[in-house]
């Protein structure tokens, strides 16, 4: 763990390296949410998104930003009740603009979903099934759906929300008819289709939350790397509400439940609500900067998170006001496209953190007991080592947002 005493230097403003203020991010223009994540050593900072956006030119311009997004995700034009309505009619007209578009933007595609329970058509949910017929119809589902997009998937989640609060498998008609090894099935099936390369991800919600839950996707994923399955990830979709996002610590500690399994993760779906909009107060404005902050924090320092997605960016085009009234309020840009204080604070952090984080890489080449100085692309960094070449602590001074600093860093 690494602590930060910043002491500052000849200036007006007090700045954290960890934590500045809104002010200081509008004065860079040339940076945005993906550039800096990017910088920061993540894969992507992205965006669910879908069709119905597509002639609205303020939303196309903020999404097709290459600083500000890197990745998108169809929101529902891949589920199954969309794609194959029914049976043996699949219906790509709509995700194929999706992938058009994140062609054309140079975004990488998470694809989503093969197998859940929900949105599904009468067809599959209303039907009675034998075990051989349900196998034949996920695998002709899964096997048209992958090879259609190909390549155009850097991600599939293969299976969606398999779990219940309490840990035990939710019932749903594949669990009913095919008990669990519809799972290990879904991933076989799609791992034979896909590219080699495309990621196959577990997704599923409250694992940031549920105790019960969590240790359940443990085990589940635990399970398919015992059957041999290629299981490559797990996506945590993060839909948080205001003031009971986990820690920091806490985020990072689920995090590291699954990769410590050998497999990367994704918070998959963020987004950060307030409970009650119409009575939210400025004190939730600025609880939802700092949950917002704990999310992208948390990906940052655990290394096998390759990237953070947005459950959509602008409140105009958000699912939760439909699905839980009252609520909403939950993305980074308000419903008419303003940054919220959410948005610069993310950014913010990303800044300071980029920065330190050059500060830090040149310091590690120091050796030996004594003091060394580097000169790295934000200033003069003067690093304390011990006489095992061990870094020890550091004093470091620079300019970061046009704020001259000195802190003293000790590991
Ligand atoms: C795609 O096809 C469906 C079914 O024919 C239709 O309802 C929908 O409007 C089409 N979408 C687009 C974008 O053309
Ligand atoms: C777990 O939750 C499910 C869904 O709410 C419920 O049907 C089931 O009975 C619960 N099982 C146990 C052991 O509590
Ligand atoms: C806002 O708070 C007031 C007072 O507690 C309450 O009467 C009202 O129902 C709340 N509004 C919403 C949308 O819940
Ligand atoms: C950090 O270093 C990288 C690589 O040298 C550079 O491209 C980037 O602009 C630097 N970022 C900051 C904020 O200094
Ligand atoms: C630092 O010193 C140790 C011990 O002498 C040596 O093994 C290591 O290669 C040195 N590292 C660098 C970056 O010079």
């Amino acid at each position: 763990m690494t602590r930060i005493f910043p002491l500052l230097l000849a200036t007006t403003t007090l700045l954290l390296a960890t934590s500045s203020t809104a002010q200081s991010n509008r004065e860079h223009p040339s940076t945005g949410l993906h550039s800096l994540f990017v910088a920061a050593g993540k894969l992507y900072f992205g965006t669910a998104t879908e069709t119905n956006n597509l002639d609205d030119p303020t939303y196309q311009n903020i999404l097709s930003n290459p600083l500000e997004f890197g990745q998108q995700t169809p929101e529902n034009s891949q589920k199954w009740g969309l794609i194959q309505p029914n049976p043996g009619d699949f219906a790509f007209n709509n995700s194929d603009l999706i992938t058009d578009l994140s062609k054309s933007y140079n975004h990488l595609l998470r694809c989503h979903t093969l197998t859940w329970h929900s949105q599904l058509p009468p067809f599959v949910s209303a039907s009675s099934w034998t075990p051989d017929t349900l196998r034949q119809l996920l695998t002709t589902h899964i096997t048209a759906v992958v090879s259609h997009f190909g390549s155009a998937c850097y991600a599939w989640d293969v299976v969606n929300e398999a779990l219940n609060e309490n840990g035990t498998l939710r019932s749903s008609v594949f669990l009913d008819v095919l008990g669990e090894e519809y799972i290990a099935l879904s991933f076989n099936i799609a791992a034979g289709a896909a590219p080699p390369e495309t990621k196959l991800y577990y997704n599923d919600f409250n694992l940031e939350t549920s105790p019960q839950k969590q240790t359940a996707a443990v085990e589940l994923v635990k399970s398919l790397q015992a059957q041999g399955v290629k299981i490559d990830g797990v996506g945590l979709q993060a839909h948080f509400t205001v003031g009971q996002t986990p820690s920091l610590e806490s985020l990072t500690a689920t995090l590291r439940r699954f990769t410590d399994l050998g497999v990367d993760v994704a918070w998959t779906e963020l987004d950060v609500a307030h409970e009650d909009v119409e009575n939210s107060s400025e004190l939730a404005v600025e609880q939802q900067a700092e949950d917002y902050v704990a999310a992208v924090r948390a990906c940052i320092e655990v290394e096998r998170c390759v990237g953070v997605t947005v459950w959509q960016f602008t409140d105009k085009y958000s699912w939760v006001p439909g699905t839980f009234p009252g609520k909403g309020d939950a993305c980074l840009w308000t419903a008419d496209y303003q940054r919220k204080s959410a948005y610069w604070a993310v950014k913010g952090f990303l800044e300071g953190w980029v920065a330190r984080m050059n500060m830090t890489g040149a310091l590690v080449g120091g050796n030996g007991t004594g003091i060394k100085t580097v000169t790295g692309s934000k200033g003069t960094f003067v690093g304390v080592t011990s006489g095992t070449g061990r870094l020890v602590g550091s004093v470091s001074v620079g300019l970061i947002s046009s704020c001259v600093w000195l802190a003293l860093k000790m590991i």
